[in-house]
C-alpha cells in the first residue's frame, strides 16, 4: 500500500466526523494573557514558577466538557497535554514539571480521556514540539524561546539528544499509558530566523528525529491519525514518512479544497480560535466568533473536503468561559436538526451557488442557504437531477418547481419554493436534496 492509501484508510473516521474541540490548557490560565505569554513577555522560569506553585484547578471536572463538545455535536477533541511552556498535564516519569506535582495533583490527561471517551468522543492529544522550560532546547538565537536574546544564554550549550530522547520518551508514555489514542497533534516546526548563536537553521523534519518518532508512533499504535506539523510537505506525490496524515491550516480559511501535487485530495482540518486566543486570556480584549460565523466556517470546511477544530481556552479553576459555552450549545441546537449535511459530506458535484454553499454525501446533496434572494431557490444546472426536495431541520416536503417564465433562463435549472413563512433559519436554512 502506498503512503496515500494508508493515510487515506487511517483517516476515514476523521473525514467523516468533521467538527471538533480543540482545548488548550495549562499554567497559562492563571496569567490569563494567552498561552504564549512566557514568550511574548520573555518571562524567565524563575518567574513563571509561580504558576506551577499555585495551580489547582479545582472545579475541573472533564466530564461537562465532555459534555458541552457532545451537545454541539463534536465527534473528537484535542487536549494540550504539554504546551510551548513545557508543562505537562499528565504523570509523565521523564520530568517534575506536571500536573501530579502541583498543588492538584491529579492526572489531567487521563480524566480528560476517560471522561470524553465516555461520551463516545475520540480522542486527541496536542504535544508541543517545542518546549521553553527544558534546559536542552535551545534558547538564544531561538525564534520564540523567552530567552532568545538574553545575552547570558549566548554561547550555552543545549544537548539536543538529550531533549528528543526526552520528547519522543513522552510520546511513548502517552500512546502507553492512556489506551487508545485517536489522533496526535504535534505543534510546530520553523525556520530560525536569527542564524548567529542558533543550534539548528531549521526545526522540522529530521531535527526532531521525526521518522524515527513516527516509527515509534506506529509500532504502539498504528491507526493513530498525525498532523503534519511534524515538518515535510503532506501534499507532495510522494510525500516524507513523517509528513503527516492531515494538513492544519490555522486561523486561515483555505480558498478551495486542498489537493496533492498530482490532485488527489489531501485530509485537512482547519483549526480555528472561538475568541482571539488560544489560551485563556481574560486580560485581552475578546472578539467570539458569532454562532452564525462558526456555522457557516464549519460547513465552508466540510463543502471544501475539510474538517473543523475549534477551540476552547478554560481558566484556571478549570471551567470552560460561558461565552464559549454559549455559542457552542446554538451551534449545537443547528447541529442536531441539521448535521446530516455535515458529517459525512464533502466537496460537492456542482458548483458553489450565488445563494450559499453546497455539501454532498452521495447521492444526497445539502443545499446551505444563507442568502435569501426571492422565495423561490434557483439550483443552476440540477433540472432533471433531483429525485425531491425536503428542509433538512424537519422533513418538510419542498416543491421543486419551474416557474412559468423559467424557459428564460433555460430548462437547466431547479426551483425549489421556499417561500414558506418561519421556513428560513437566521443561521443556514438547509435543503436535502436526493438526486437521481
Ligand atoms: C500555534 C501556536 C499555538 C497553538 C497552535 C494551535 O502554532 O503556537 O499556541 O497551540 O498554533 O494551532
Amino acid at each position: 500500500m502506498t503512503l496515500y492509501e494508508e493515510r487515506k484508510l487511517r483517516t476515514e473516521w476523521f473525514r467523516q466526523d468533521r467538527f471538533g474541540m480543540f482545548i488548550h490548557w495549562g499554567l497559562y490560565s492563571i496569567p490569563a494573557r494567552g498561552e504564549w505569554v512566557k514568550s511574548w513577555e520573555k518571562i524567565s522560569t524563575e518567574a513563571y514558577q509561580q504558576y506551577f506553585d499555585e495551580f489547582n484547578p479545582t472545579r475541573y471536572n472533564p466530564k461537562e466538557w465532555a459534555k458541552v463538545a457532545k451537545n454541539a455535536g463534536m465527534k473528537y477533541a484535542v487536549l494540550t497535554a504539554k504546551h510551548h511552556d513545557g508543562f505537562c498535564l499528565f504523570d509523565s516519569e521523564y520530568t517534575d514539571y506536571k500536573s501530579t506535582n502541583t498543588k492538584c495533583k491529579r492526572d489531567l490527561v487521563r480524566e480528560y480521556i476517560e471522561a470524553f471517551r465516555a461520551e463516545g468522543i475520540k480522542i486527541g492529544l496536542y504535544y508541543s514540539l517545542i518546549d521553553w522550560h527544558h534546559p536542552d532546547f535551545p534558547h538564544y538565537g531561538d525564534n520564540q524561546h523567552p530567552m532568545r536574546d538574553n545575552e547570558s544564554y549566548k554561547g550555552v550549550e543545549h544537548h539536543w539528544d538529550n531533549y528528543t530522547t526526552y520528547f519522543h520518551n513522552q510520546v511513548r508514555e502517552l500512546l502507553t499509558n492512556y489506551g487508545k489514542i485517536d489522533l496526535l497533534w504535534f505543534d510546530f516546526s520553523y525556520q530560525n530566523k536569527a542564524l548567529e548563536g542558533t543550534q539548528f537553521e531549521f526545526m522540522s523534519g529530521e531535527t526532531w528525529k521525526a521518522t524515527e518518532l513516527v516509527k515509534m508512533i506506529r509500532s504502539i499504535q498504528p491507526d493513530v491519525i498525525i498532523d503534519n506539523r511534524l515538518g515535510g510537505d503532506c501534499k507532495k506525490a510522494e510525500p516524507e514518512f513523517y509528513s503527516g496524515d492531515f494538513a492544519s491550516p490555522e486561523c486561515m480559511m483555505p480558498t478551495d479544497p486542498i489537493l496533492d501535487e498530482v490532485g488527489r485530495p489531501v485530509p485537512w482540518e482547519l483549526c480555528l480560535t472561538l475568541d482571539n486566543n488560544w489560551g485563556y486570556a481574560k486580560h485581552k480584549p475578546s472578539n467570539y466568533k458569532t454562532t452564525r460565523n462558526v456555522i457557516e466556517m464549519l460547513v465552508e470546511c466540510v463543502s471544501m473536503g475539510g474538517n473543523m477544530l475549534i477551540n476552547v481556552g478554560p481558566n484556571a479553576k478549570g471551567e470552560i468561559p460561558k461565552e464559549s459555552i454559549r455559542i457552542l450549545s446554538e451551534v449545537g441546537e443547528w447541529m442536531k436538526k441539521n448535521s446530516e449535511s455535515i458529517y459525512g459530506c464533502t466537496t460537492s458535484d456542482f458548483p458553489i451557488p450565488r445563494f450559499g454553499r453546497y455539501t454532498q454525501n452521495g447521492k444526497m446533496l445539502y443545499a446551505h442557504v444563507y442568502h435569501r434572494f426571492t422565495d423561490a431557490v434557483c439550483l443552476p444546472g440540477l433540472g432533471n437531477k433531483a429525485k425531491k426536495a425536503r428542509l433538512l431541520e424537519d422533513g418538510c416536503e419542498l416543491s421543486m418547481s419551474r416557474p412559468w417564465n423559467a424557459f428564460v433562463n433555460g430548462s437547466e435549472d431547479l426551483y425549489i419554493d421556499l417561500g414558506i413563512p418561519g421556513l428560513y433559519d437566521e443561521n443556514d436554512t438547509v435543503i436535502a436534496i436526493e438526486l437521481l
